[in-house]
């Protein structure tokens, strides 16, 4: 076997291998290096800079355990100060000695023949290790540019999941009969026969419009929001709001844009008087409601704080 020219190569100067490096000297592992593309210790809190970085995590949870700081600036400390931590903790350890700066590995492979890990570094000679431990961060390949075919594939992921197909109306729109009840159908025929569909509408039953809030009856309202005029300053768009989308309505209260309505018996009986000059009768209501909860879909798949249904008991917001 041949005889490496360190028991452990530590890849990456980050948070990881400096915990790596720590974690090899406290078991008395002295012969190792740490290879690092940049210039320094410090990993993602060297190589970042934008404005207002700092902490997502009190830098209490984030520190390194073995080496707490009693002098945090602040419960989410900045970038800058993070990279300081960490340049610190390094030295005090004494890793700058193990510390081979401006080396990218490009290449990391087993030598069965010599029972060694070669590594291939850009420019430089070989190193060859016992042992290899990976600490190379989560974002290894950063783009070096922000493109414009980079941020409409960043918008189109966010944008999938916002597309919740499959609910129990769309399956009954398809021809599967069964998929609501008598009362739900029924809500459904008042929805269309009302003219609800005037702006909730097209394949999302709402979303392609701005309409007045409170055609019939004036909507009264404790908040100052005035509606479009506060964007466009024209008179005629004063309290005029977008018409929201209503599927998976179930999910989504409180209701309108101030969140007045908690609950969707109320928000249906408020659209029928202002909107429609109707009043719908309790059991209307309840049809009304029981068809909106029709057009609940798939959600997506990672995990997002789904709010379960408001019912009468659900704790009420106070957003004003
Ligand atoms: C802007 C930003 C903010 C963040 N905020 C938080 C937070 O608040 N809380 C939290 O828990 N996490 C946060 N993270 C996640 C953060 O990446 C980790 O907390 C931490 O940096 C991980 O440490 P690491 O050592 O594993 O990786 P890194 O810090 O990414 O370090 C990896 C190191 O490996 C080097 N390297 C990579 N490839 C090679 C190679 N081929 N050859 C040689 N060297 C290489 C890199 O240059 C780098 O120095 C944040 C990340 C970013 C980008
Ligand atoms: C004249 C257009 C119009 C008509 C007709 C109309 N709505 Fe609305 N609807 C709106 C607007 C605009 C809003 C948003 C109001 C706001 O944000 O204050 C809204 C909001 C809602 C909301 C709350 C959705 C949310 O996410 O906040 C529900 C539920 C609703 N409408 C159901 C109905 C029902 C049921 C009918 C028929 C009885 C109906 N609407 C008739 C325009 C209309």
């Amino acid at each position: 076997m041949t005889r490496p020219d360190f028991e452990v190569a530590i890849i990456g100067a980050g948070p990881g291998g400096i915990a790596a490096g720590h974690l090899l000297q406290r078991r008395g592992i002295e012969d190792f290096v740490i290879v690092e593309r940049g210039d320094d210790f410090g990993g993602t809190w060297r190589d970042n800079h934008y404005p207002g970085l700092a902490v997502d995590i009190p830098s209490l949870w984030y520190q390194l355990s073995f080496n707490p700081n009693p002098d945090w600036s602040r419960l989410f400390a900045p970038g800058p100060e993070l990279y300081r931590y960490f340049q610190d903790t390094a030295s005090k350890l004494g890793l700058y000695d193990r510390l081979q700066a401006n080396s990218e590995v490009i290449r990391q492979q087993w030598d069965d023949s010599a029972g060694v890990w070669r590594l291939t570094i850009r420019g430089r000679p070989d190193i060859t290790a016992r042992f290899v431990i990976s600490s190379v961060g989560g974002y290894v390949n950063a783009k070096d540019k922000i493109d414009i075919d980079g941020v409409t594939s960043a918008i189109a992921e966010f944008e999938k999941t916002l597309v919740t197909p499959n609910s129990r109306f769309d399956q009954w729109l398809l021809g599967r009969k069964d998929a609501l009840t008598a009362d739900e159908v029924a809500g459904y025929t008042l929805f269309k026969d009302s003219g609800c569909v005037a702006c909730h509408n097209g394949p999302a039953v709402g979303g392609a419009s701005f309409q007045k809030m409170g055609v019939v009856e004036a909507y009264k309202a404790s908040s100052p929001a005035e509606g479009r005029v506060a964007v466009t300053g024209k008179d005629a768009d004063r309290f005029n709001f977008k018409v929201p989308t209503l599927r998976n309505v179930e999910l989504t209260y409180p209701y309108f844009h101030d969140g007045a309505a908690n609950t969707l018996t109320e928000a249906v009986d408020t659209m029928g008087r202002l909107q429609l000059g109707k009043k719908f009768t309790p059991e209307e209501n309840a049809k009304v409601v029981a068809f909106l909860k029709t057009l609940t879909g798939d959600q997506p798949t990672f995990a997002l704080p789904i709010l379960p249904p408001s019912t009468d008991a659900t704790p009420r917001p106070k957003p004003f």
